[in-house]
């Protein structure tokens, strides 16, 4: 039987059994996206702080709803409203939020390795919503949902990652959870933005400039936010990059017609991406977000509500279903 995860601090240490597993537990949570009634009350009683010392939209809300549904109460912490304005250092800041008993952290940082400085240091589970350029592990959880949905099955693909794959936790996360199914991972992007030394983590992965060779044959295409602050001139301008690197649906004819096209949001249109491949069939992100929650309430009900590996399953379960 798997043992129960202590924290979820990245997918690096996690094997290809516990990610299947976390797969596996968020289907019924899928399914319960589709009913009438969401919420269950499987987490009553119990408190998630969602502590995020960096701007977020999508994963603090979909961390906040997942809790929700899963009947927990959470606790929240926003960096631009807390004492860490004023100087406590994180640990105080976490610490302090430890005192008021949550049963469990959720927590996003801009620098890496904080979440895993912090789990150290607590009693509760610590929840890595993106910590620095290190990890991402529910954004790489719910693409595999994603892909395994859409495309049968998550081993064996050719993944081509597109954009600043070099600041990118998201890229980073997922290299290292397909990698582990058999993917066979193309990076493209500026010569700039693709990192080296990721072979070690993923055997047999290309890099190129050349959009065009990196989509033709590939099974899932990753496109990244580009942040715009780093595109300046001389290196490289807005124009460039849409000339160079933007997915079109002419260039996504050259994966051809099954291949999936994923981004993790927030989305800029016009620059990494079109508008027609972003709303066509061959796009999953609207879905990407559903799976999030799904995931995300897997997680939770594991680490905060401690459940064994072999429970019955909550959302199996309707008698479990709150008023
Ligand atoms: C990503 C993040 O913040 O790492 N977005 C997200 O979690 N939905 C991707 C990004 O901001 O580039």
């Amino acid at each position: 039987m798997l043992q129960r995860l202590p924290h979820l601090l990245g997918i690096e240490d996690l094997s290809t059994e516990q990610i299947a597993f976390i797969l596996d537990q968020a289907k019924p949570f899928q399914e319960l996206q589709r009913h009438p009634l969401k919420k269950l009350a499987t987490l009553r009683g119990k408190t998630v702080a969602v502590a995020f010392f960096e701007a977020s939209t999508r994963t603090r809300i979909s961390f906040t709803t997942a809790a929700a549904r899963l009947g927990a109460d959470t606790m929240a912490l926003q960096a631009e409203a807390s004492s860490l304005k004023k100087g406590e250092s994180l640990i105080d800041t976490v610490r302090t939020l430890e005192a008021m008993r949550p049963d469990g952290i959720v927590m996003r940082h801009s620098s890496s390795g904080a979440p895993a400085f912090v789990a150290q240091r607590i009693e509760v589970p610590v929840l890595n919503a993106g910590d620095g350029m290190h990890e991402h592990p529910t954004q790489a959880l719910l693409d595999a949902l994603t892909i395994r949905d859409r495309k049968g099955k998550l081993e064996g693909w050719n993944v081509t990652i597109l954009g600043d794959i070099l600041h990118s936790r998201v890229a980073r996360s997922n290299i290292h959870l397909l990698s582990k199914f058999g993917a066979r991972i193309t990076l493209c992007g500026p010569a700039m933005w693709i990192p080296r030394g990721l072979e070690t983590l993923a055997p047999g992965l290309r890099r190129t400039t050349c959009i065009e060779e990196a989509l033709s044959g590939a099974d899932v295409i990753m496109v990244l936010r580009v942040q715009t602050e780093r595109i300046h001139e001389p290196a490289l301008s807005p124009e460039e990059y849409v000339l160079r690197y933007q997915l079109t649906q002419k260039r996504l004819c050259l994966a051809g017609p099954d291949a999936l096209v994923l981004h993790p949001g927030p989305m800029i249109r016009g620059l990494e991406i079109d508008s027609t491949v972003a709303d066509g069939p061959q796009s999953a992100v609207l879905e990407q977000v559903t799976n999030g929650l799904a995931i995300r309430m897997a997680l939770l009900y594991h680490l905060v509500g401690g459940a064994p590996a072999d429970a019955p399953h909550p959302a199996k379960d309707r008698s479990n279903a709150s008023d």
